[in-house]
């Protein structure tokens, strides 16, 4: 175990992602039924990408912080599949050609190869569209305020000043992203953070949390982002593509600067590790009530996939 704690990562983290990828692929399989019409490609396309694959670790995290406010579970999975819809979406456009051109997601070609490039972007952006129709629905919070504000706040994690934005970045030339490690951080922090940041504080919003808790979920949500990207690149690095699902070795054949270019695999895996107590320490106000948001930052940094 990387993280010391008296309980084992897996043991505490592996029935929630059993049931939350169950509940998951459960209501996108509601929602993405095949028509027999112009639009089956589509929807084809799009159940290929977000059923049945990932971890659903976005959709935990909002479940696990809601439950600290005791907010439904029907409404948390709703957010959470929103959340999943805006990754998704993520997943398919950062394969694309003009993107990192990859043709292996979760263990299966990227939808690009399995359809066309064409169907690809337009599965992704129907599924970007999708997360916000599942916020606006009344269904997800009986509160008008409370969904304006979770739909507000995942536009911007999604967009120029988000994820999008932390993309652009990632694309930039090494020399013009200037190889040292804020921007490194700056560049992480926008392209996976600020996703996985509202994933936890959707939870605060869902159960109207005093600004204190929410002080506290963010401190959690920002030291788990950047242990988490730093895991995904060491996973690019070292990692064994038949149980990461995709192909590896792409970020030094591709030029990328991430933490393990810049400080190499051991060094970087110190620093996830550093990050994820740092994230565990941000919980203590929740106390025993936060042990699964304390073993999903155990596993963000442990993980073989
Ligand atoms: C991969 O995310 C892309 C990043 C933002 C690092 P995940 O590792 O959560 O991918 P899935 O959802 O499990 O496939
Ligand atoms: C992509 O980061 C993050 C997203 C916003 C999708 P990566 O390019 O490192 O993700 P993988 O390694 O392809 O999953
Ligand atoms: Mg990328
Ligand atoms: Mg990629
Ligand atoms: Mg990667």
């Amino acid at each position: 175990m990387i993280v010391s704690d008296t309980a084992e990562p897996l043991t505490v983290i592996q029935p929630p992602l059993v049931r939350i990828a169950r509940e998951i692929d459960v209501l996108f399989e509601q929602l993405l039924v095949v028509p027999d019409d112009h639009s089956s490609r589509l929807i084809e396309a799009m159940r290929y990408a977000a059923v049945g694959g990932g971890k659903r670790l976005r959709p935990l995290l909002v479940c696990a912080s809601s439950a600290l406010f005791g907010v439904p579970r029907d409404m948390s999975l709703r957010a959470g599949l929103a959340v999943e819809c805006v990754h998704v979406h993520s997943l398919i456009h950062d394969d694309l050609p003009c993107m990192d051109d990859d043709d292996l997601r979760r263990g299966k070609a990227t939808v690009h190869r399995a359809f066309d490039e064409a169907t690809a972007v337009l599965a992704g952006d129907s599924l970007l569209a999708m997360a916000f129709e599942i916020l606006a629905h009344p269904t997800t919070h009986p509160s008008g305020e409370v969904r304006a504000q979770l739909i507000c706040d995942l536009s911007r994690a999604a967009g120029a000043y988000g994820m999008a934005g932390g993309q652009m970045l990632d694309l930039a030339p090494a020399s013009d992203a200037g190889a040292d490690m804020d921007a490194v951080a700056r560049l992480q922090r926008l392209k996976t953070g600020a996703i996985i940041n509202w994933a936890v504080e959707a939870g605060a919003t869902l159960g109207l949390a005093s600004n204190d808790e929410r002080t506290s979920l963010r401190g959690y949500a920002q030291n788990l982002g950047l242990a988490f990207q730093i895991a995904d690149d060491i996973l690019d690095a070292i990692g064994d593509e038949a149980l990461v699902g995709k192909r590896v070795g792409k970020d030094v054949e591709q030029g990328k600067e991430n933490f393990v270019t810049l400080l190499g695999v051991d060094r970087a895996r110190r620093q996830a590790e550093m990050l994820a107590e740092q994230a565990i320490e941000h919980l203590r106000p929740f106390e025993r009530e936060s042990e699964l948001l304390a073993a999903i930052a155990r596993f963000a940094v442990d993980r073989d996939h």
